[in-house]
């Protein structure tokens, strides 16, 4: 079954489609966007080996012209300006103009470069997202936020700049090593703890199908994340205020990531720790019941995620906190819940707290 939610945009719309072997038509759908343009596919050494054949021919089926590509070795550490300048190189030999289109297939770190060059070639091509990890069908590929890392830091270089379709074929996770499937699933239980204790308690009910892998099971978890990240896109485009909800577990997840030398943690290990420790934090602030963490805390669990970050120190978090580029003026910012399904921007909160905090998940 085919499900499609639209990311209300004004002349920015999009649509999100979500459809289990979905590549396998990838000409149906990319039929009203590519027809007569030239094409050029992005993706990294492990996603362009596995599906990167079935996405040309689809191209070639509904463009008519045979696509190009560039693929990068994987990774984060190919997240910089080299990968876009060798990129730029790539589509300037393939003489693409300004009505190419550039695709990307792969997970976040292919996403977000790929739709960084399309942002800056020619001031900006049009671009499609095919997502393939479980992190970037609930939340990178959506939203339009692009970028690439600088050796001082994440996402530094960057910009706003929508895709034309989101095409999410889930049927792509049965190769996603499980580690990152775990990591996908931080980002998954982090919208239920912002916005909804309903679709919570939906994944608490059914974690026997999520360890399972089912199909039908992970299209509604990834449909209900779509929706609830192009409601708040919708509203706050480019993170005025709201949108920065959805950095939940990310102050602390992000300083966890930094400490402990990326790619020691994955992204979801680090959020998922740093959902806790903003719990933990929420509850000495006597915002949130301890029940309702205790609860967040059983999830995690059953679903053998990460919940400690072991030997991570607390002066350590809050030197690596105080810089992170959401941190104005030394005020760090915290996004903490009040009950699952309701968060707060929380700024100026006593140093020890924090500390505490961090204590009880390292
Ligand atoms: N733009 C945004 O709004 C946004 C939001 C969140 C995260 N991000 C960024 O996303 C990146 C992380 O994304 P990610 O977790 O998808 O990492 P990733 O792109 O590095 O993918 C993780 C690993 O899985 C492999 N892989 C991908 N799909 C596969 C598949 N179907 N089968 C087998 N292997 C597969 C990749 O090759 C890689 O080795 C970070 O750079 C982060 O900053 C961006
Ligand atoms: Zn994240």
């Amino acid at each position: 079954m085919s499900k499609s939610i639209r990311v209300k945009l004004k002349e920015r719309s999009y649509d999100i489609i979500i459809e289990y072997n979905a590549l396998n038509k990838a000409s149906d759908h990319l039929n009203n966007f590519i027809s007569n343009r030239k094409c050029f596919i992005v993706s990294d050494s492990n996603v362009f080996p596995l599906y990167g054949r079935e996405v040309i021919s689809a191209v070639f089926k509904a463009s008519g012209i045979n696509p190009d590509y560039y693929v990068f070795d994987a990774g984060e550490k190919s997240k910089n300006l080299q990968t876009v300048e060798n990129i730029y190189h790539a589509v300037l030999k393939s003489e693409l103009d300004r009505s190419s289109v550039i695709i990307a297939l792969g997970g976040g770190v292919v996403g977000d470069i790929a739709g960084f060059v399309a942002a800056t070639y020619m001031r900006g091509i049009d671009y499609i997202q095919i997502p393939t990890t479980l992190l970037s069908m609930v939340d990178s590929s959506v939203g339009g936020k692009t970028g690439v890392d600088m050796p001082e830091g994440k996402n530094l270089i960057g910009a706003f700049w929508q895709p034309k379709l989101v095409l999410i074929d889930n049927s792509v996770l049965k190769t996603l090593p499980s580690r990152e499937v775990k990591g996908g699933l931080a980002e998954v239980i982090k919208y239920g703890v912002i916005f909804d204790l309903i679709f919570f308690d939906k994944i608490n009910d059914n974690i026997e199908y999520i360890n399972s892998m089912d199909a039908e099971f992970y299209s509604y978890l990834i449909s209900s994340c779509c929706r609830l990240k192009a409601e708040i896109v919708a509203k706050d485009e480019e993170e005025h205020g709201l949108r920065a909800i959805l950095n939940y577990g990310h102050t602390f997840g992000h300083a966890i990531e930094k400490i402990a030398g990326f790619g020691a943690y994955i992204h979801g290990e680090a959020i998922s720790v740093g959902m806790l420790m903003a719990g933990e934090l929420a509850c000495q602030l006597n915002m949130m019941d301890r029940d309702q963490l205790n609860k967040i805390i059983a999830v995690l669990k059953k679903l053998d995620m990460c919940v400690k970050a072991e030997g991570i120190t607390g002066a350590a978090m809050l030197k690596a906190m105080k810089s992170d580029k959401k941190t104005k003026r030394d005020n760090v910012c915290f996004i903490l819940p009040r009950d699952i399904g309701n968060v707060e921007i929380i700024s100026g909160v006593d140093r020890n707290l924090v500390i505490k905090a961090i204590k009880k998940f390292s």
